[in-house]
């Protein structure tokens, strides 16, 4: 391919397919989802979805699917490249000239063994006698041993060469540490520590490469924290703190806090769902991390007015993508970690009983802009908070708070439930029964709409397709999926294909999604991809039973189609063997 696959995926990050796709459809909100008149066949009540989730679309009436490339590709008639460049136009990004991606992901690889030694580094520094006064700083702060070890934290000594000194030997040159964002480079050519006299925090990511670090102070000075800018392996807007840990929890949410502190004494405390957005607002990328694992967030940013702000934007985020969202904001304290050294575990598990459910949570900020003594601003709340409302998914939820508007106003309920009734488009509830119908019947037909890809054996193929959905939901199964499952078993050679590319991506350590797979396929083959994926029932508990089973299934057939197919001339010889005896 002439276009390298990073920018590809730079085209796929950036470009959203709520937006592009409402540039051609006038799309509706329909819970977590968008509805429109499919471009793609002649309808008049709107069956074309698109999850701004899941980064796909689809269409029920003629299963027309894919990502934002085929989409392009489908509705302006263009070619895979000829699509890229032309949502590059849309977006304004510069197509890279050719680029060795090889030399990339070499590069990146190289860049992860140098950030796992630094912090192996950090951490050895941290315990040895040169970070006594660092290990004090953490004991004073209340951490213990095993979180310490737990979150790698460590030190880095104040000194312009020790960490470079100590990956120079190692062999990593001076531009791989300049290049991780670990030593800046001085005039006359040199390198030079970037961290010192700091505690250190890494950041991990999901499969749990070490991929930045952060470093404060251990004093008031300025700046509090340092971290690394965005590298070849480090995107911030992409990356959670703690969420490789946060991602095997038990409890069935997630908390999102702001800081490194935060989080780790969430955890020290029990609480080991805790993940931060570290300072930076957070993004819809951040969004759909989460939505890999969880469907509820409980939002707990700093008390003050910053994190206020920021948890209203959070939520919006949250919310469009699906993920419900509640609110706590700490009594009497200005982040949850001093909360916690002041209350304890069991005071936040209290908290933690009841948060503020986050639609609750935004009207409250709605009321709370307007004076209510004047009917201007009466007027402007009503508006303000009606079409909040007429947003909210269930019936009860805004008949309820339909009730609290009409009491804060003085304007009788039932003039305020008819009002959010006509502002929520009557026409968007019945296209939302319409799509859980749907989603909730069984895939119907045994085989792909589309006769090229028909399957030759039906029963292996129905479990190929679950571990593709299954494996694409959650990529912790890859490891163990790879380890039974070879492309080669697959009986059909393009659900083969797409196994061999996320095993591919998994290698090379590269983020693995739904869209950034359907975007590389063939049209028809996007579109029964995208096709499965709307429609594949997930069990709602044993998903890796299930995923077991496939495999099962998978291996005996392909055991039996071998043995079948073995050589004429060897099974003649057997069979004269036997009879001979
Ligand atoms: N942050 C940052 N750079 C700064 C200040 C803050 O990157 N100069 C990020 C850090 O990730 C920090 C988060 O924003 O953890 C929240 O900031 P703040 O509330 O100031 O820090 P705390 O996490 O509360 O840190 P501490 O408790 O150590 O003071
Ligand atoms: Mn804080």
């Amino acid at each position: 391919m002439a276009i390298p696959e990073s920018f590809v995926q730079t085209i796929i990050d950036r470009a959203d397919i709520v937006d592009v796709v409402s540039r051609y459809v006038k799309l509706r909100k329909s819970g977590a989802n968008y509805f429109g008149l499919c471009p793609f066949h002649g309808e008049k009540t709107p069956s074309f979805s698109v999850s701004p989730d899941k980064q796909i679309f689809h269409c029920f009436g003629c299963s027309e699917g894919g990502g934002v490339i085929s989409f392009i590709m489908k509705i302006e008639s263009l070619n895979f490249q000829e699509a890229v460049k032309f949502l590059a136009d849309m977006y304004g990004l510069e197509m890279p000239e050719n680029d060795a991606d090889d030399e990339g992901r070499r590069r990146r690889e190289r860049m992860l063994a140098l950030n796992k030694e630094a912090a192996r580094f950090f951490h050895a520094t941290l315990n040895s006698e040169i970070g006594m006064g660092a290990m004090e700083y953490f004991r004073n702060r209340g951490l213990s041993n095993r979180t310490i070890t737990n979150f790698g934290l460590g030190f880095a000594p104040e000194s312009w060469d020790a960490l470079t000194g100590a990956m120079l030997r190692k062999g990593f040159t001076k531009t791989e540490l300049s290049d991780a964002g670990l030593a800046s480079k001085n005039k006359s050519g040199g390198i030079y520590d970037r961290f010192r006299n700091r505690v250190m925090f890494p950041i991990i990511d999901v499969r749990g490469n070490v991929i930045a670090f952060g470093g404060r102070v251990l004093d008031d000075s300025l700046p509090k924290y340092i971290n690394s800018s965005d590298t070849l392996v480090y995107n911030k807007s992409r990356n959670l703190f703690a969420i490789n840990i946060a991602k095997k929890t038990k409890r069935k949410n997630f908390i999102l806090a702001e800081g490194y502190m935060d989080v780790i004494a969430l955890h020290q405390a029990g609480f080991d769902n805790a993940i931060a957005s570290l300072g930076t607002a957070f993004t819809p990328e951040q969004a759909r991390l989460i939505a890999r694992f969880k469907d509820e967030v409980v939002i707990c940013y700093d008390s003050d007015e910053a994190g206020q702000k920021a948890t209203a934007r959070a939520m919006e985020i949250l919310q469009k993508n699906a993920i419900n969202v509640r609110v706590l904001k700490v009594p009497n304290a200005k982040d949850p970690d001093e909360f916690i050294k002041k209350n304890g575990a069991v005071g936040f598990e209290k908290l933690l009983e009841k948060p503020q459910v986050g639609n609750e949570y935004r009207l409250s900020v709605i009321k709370n802009k307007h004076n209510l003594d004047i009917d201007e601003e009466k007027i402007a709340y009503m508006k303000e908070a009606i079409n909040y409302v007429a947003g909210i998914y269930s019936d009860v939820e805004r008949e309820i708070y339909a009730r609290n508007i009409a009491a804060d106003t003085g304007v009788s309920a039932a003039a305020v439930i008819k009002e959010i009734e006509k502002t929520r488009n009557s026409k968007g509830r019945r296209d939302r029964k319409a799509y859980e119908k749907d989603a909730a019947s069984p895939v119907k037909n045994s085989q792909p709409k589309s006769r090229e890809l028909k399957y030759e054996n039906v029963r292996s193929a129905k479990c190929e397709e679950g571990v593709l959905a299954i494996i694409l939901k959650n990529d912790e199964f890859i490891p163990k999926t790879m380890e039974k499952l070879t492309s080669e078993m697959f009986s059909s050679d393009f659900l083969g294909k797409i196994y061999e590319t996320i095993v591919g991506k998994y290698n090379e350590h590269e983020s693995i999604s739904l869209h950034g797979i359907v975007n590389f396929l063939e049209p028809v083959e996007s579109a029964h991809i995208t096709s499965l994926c709307t429609t594949y029932r997930y069990p709602a508990n044993g998903l890796e039973n299930a995923l077991d089973d496939c495999i099962d299934t998978i291996r005996t057939e392909y055991i039996k189609r071998n043995s079948e197919e073995q050589d004429p001339m060897l099974e003649l010889i057997r069979k004269k063997k036997e009879w001979g005896k």
